[in-house]
């Protein structure tokens, strides 16, 4: 057996996994009502083969009402029949195995949708009643209980109570449509259980835990207050009342029981923005397995920045026995080939968080997109998983020009456009450079896209061998081959500028986050971000070298 099947063998396939996201929505629509469907992604699984990824991992498909882009889930155990029916998941999980492709699914359990039947029975229960139990209702201060029950801003902003009928409150520390359960209740412990066999025993691979974080408060005595509703303060460090409480991987041992009764074993990966010295309990080999690292998403594009990040994440990997995780983008956050091409001094975590309402910052789309080539050769050839998300191998850009009235995004609305809005990462994607939604379905996009999507769309990229996405399949097959052990050294470079480091089999990766072109080691150059000036590694670009 080679080194390589080895690593990919059936219990740890997951540790050095490529993951391509899917926001369903927004993928492929066959069906022409604007919405991106299962039919949509069984037809595109010859072009996910194509990219050479592991696995895909689909955002949430469960019936809702969308006040939160589907992460407010009305059935757990059934699919939007918008995007299909089970016996079309049942088609698309074989598709995708037979192309050797996993499935991860979306858990959100903090929360359901208001819609979900247990909310429903609860607001017609009334206050006292077992119904009541499975969420979080409390009664409200001020002489007629008027007053919510403690100032609770929530995520989105601003309130997280809200008042029913007959006068209770109900938390949530997203929107209002999406009241959080009460994980003291053994109930909603059994049901996350059931859900979990449901999709395992249809042969899902793994799972991303939205919000992994959150399922377990301290509601004794005084509620908490939060006065902001910033991800930092989401970040406790086991003494917070709301997020990151060490009672929280009491669950997660009991789900890691459920993911080993199948062969091989469920994975899954934490969405817990917490601090990195607490993502390891998420991580454990009795718990999730795997905790979403985010630090390079957030960092800006600096040699040194990149730098700490890879040392700290793969060190903390080693001591706590999981695999880190490289993300550049997701379904929450601005695409990186634009933020990367946004003026270096711009605090773009402030400028999306309070400065959505002010200008827009001047964007250098060219520089952005180099970037995004260089950063994707970079996370590639590092120890760890990488998770894609959809368009990025197109080198996709944000959409910062959708119109307030058909804007979705729920934290756009709840901050009074003070948040950015991520529906600039969640228009539905340009398959063609013409046509119908640019081939992303035969009628209209539940998002508009913009007239130049069409320049980047599948279509185009197919037919120039520099694009983006002929970039990303080279890599990928070439990873393939060159994958080895989860080891990685950093070779000294004589200049703050270059990163260069190299895995044990001679396979070496240099990144130029400089302005002036540098020299390469001695050996092979397999693969460019760029072409080479002068045999030189140009500004912003990335090579992967083979030691001779
Ligand atoms: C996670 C999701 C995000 C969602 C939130 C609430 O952060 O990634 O899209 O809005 O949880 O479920
Ligand atoms: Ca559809």
């Amino acid at each position: 057996m080679s080194e390589y099947t080895f690593l990919r063998g059936p219990a740890d396939w997951w540790r050095q996994a490529v993951v391509y996201q899917i926001y369903p929505r927004s993928f492929a629509d066959v069906n022409g009502d604007g919405i991106g469907d299962f039919a949509g992604i069984i037809d595109r699984i010859p072009y996910l083969a194509s990219l050479g990824i592991d696995a895909v991992w689909l955002s949430p498909f469960y019936p809702s009402d969308l006040a939160d882009g589907g992460y407010d889930v009305a059935d757990y155990r059934n699919v939007d029949p918008r995007i299909g029916t089970l016996a079309e998941f049942d088609s698309m999980i074989q598709e995708l195995h037979k192309n050797g492709i996993r499935l991860f699914v979306d858990i959100v359990p903090n929360h359901s949708s208001d819609q979900h039947e247990w909310f429903q029975a609860a607001l017609t229960a009334g206050r006292g009643s077992a119904e009541r139990e499975r969420y979080i209702f409390r009664e409200g201060k001020g002489e007629n209980g008027e007053l919510p029950p403690s100032n609770l801003v929530s995520h989105f902003g601003p309130e997280g109570w809200t008042r029913v009928e007959d006068g209770q409150w109900y938390m949530h520390l997203f929107a209002k449509e999406q009241p959080d359960f009460n994980w003291a209740n053994q109930e909603i412990r059994d049901d996350f259980l059931k859900t979990l066999r449901f999709w395992s025993d249809r042969g899902v691979d793994g799972y991303r835990v939205d919000v992994a974080h959150a399922l377990i408060k301290d509601l004794e005595g005084e509620l908490p207050d939060r006065d902001s509703y910033a991800l930092e303060v989401m970040m406790g460090d086991g003494t917070d009342k709301l997020f990151d409480r060490d009672e929280v991987h009491d669950i997660y041992k009991t789900w890691r029981k459920v993911f080993n009764e199948y062969d091989p074993p469920r994975v899954a990966v934490a969405e817990a923005w917490v601090h990195a010295h607490r993502r390891p309990a998420y991580a454990s080999a009795e718990g999730l397995g795997q905790s979403f690292n985010f630090d390079l998403l957030v960092q800006p594009w600096n040699a040194q920045k990149f730098k700490e990040t890879v040392t700290y994440n793969l060190a903390a990997a080693e001591r706590e026995g999981s695999s880190t995780t490289w993300v550049l983008s997701n379904h929450d956050n601005i695409r990186h080939a634009t933020k990367y091409g946004m003026p270096d001094n711009l605090n773009l975590h402030d400028w999306q968080h309070n400065g959505a309402k002010s200008q827009l910052p001047k964007i250098d789309l060219v520089k952005g997109a180099n970037r995004a080539r260089a950063a994707v050769m970079f996370e590639l050839a590092l120890p760890g998983s990488t998770y894609f998300y959809q368009g990025e191998e197109l080198g996709l850009h944000e959409v910062f020009d959708i119109p307030a009235d058909q804007m979705q995004d729920p934290q756009w609305f709840r901050s009074g456009g003070t948040k950015f809005t991520r529906d600039g990462c969640r228009v539905p994607l340009p398959w063609t450079s013409a046509g119908s939604s640019f081939g992303f379905g035969p009628g209209g996009a539940h998002l508009p896209q913009p007239s130049w999507f069409g320049e980047y769309s599948v279509e185009r990229a197919e037919g120039d061998v520099d694009s983006t996405l002929h970039l990303y399949r080279k890599a990928l097959k070439l990873r393939k081959t060159l994958l080895t052990i989860e080891k990685y050294e950093w070779v000294r470079t004589w200049n703050r500028n270059v990163l260069h480091f190299k895995r044990p089999n001679g396979w070496h990766c240099i990144t130029n986050f400089g302005s002036k072109p540098v020299k390469l080691p001695k050996g092979e150059v397999v693969l460019s971000s760029a072409p080479l000036v002068g045999g030189k590694l140009p500004a912003d670009a990335s090579a992967w070298v083979i030691a001779k």
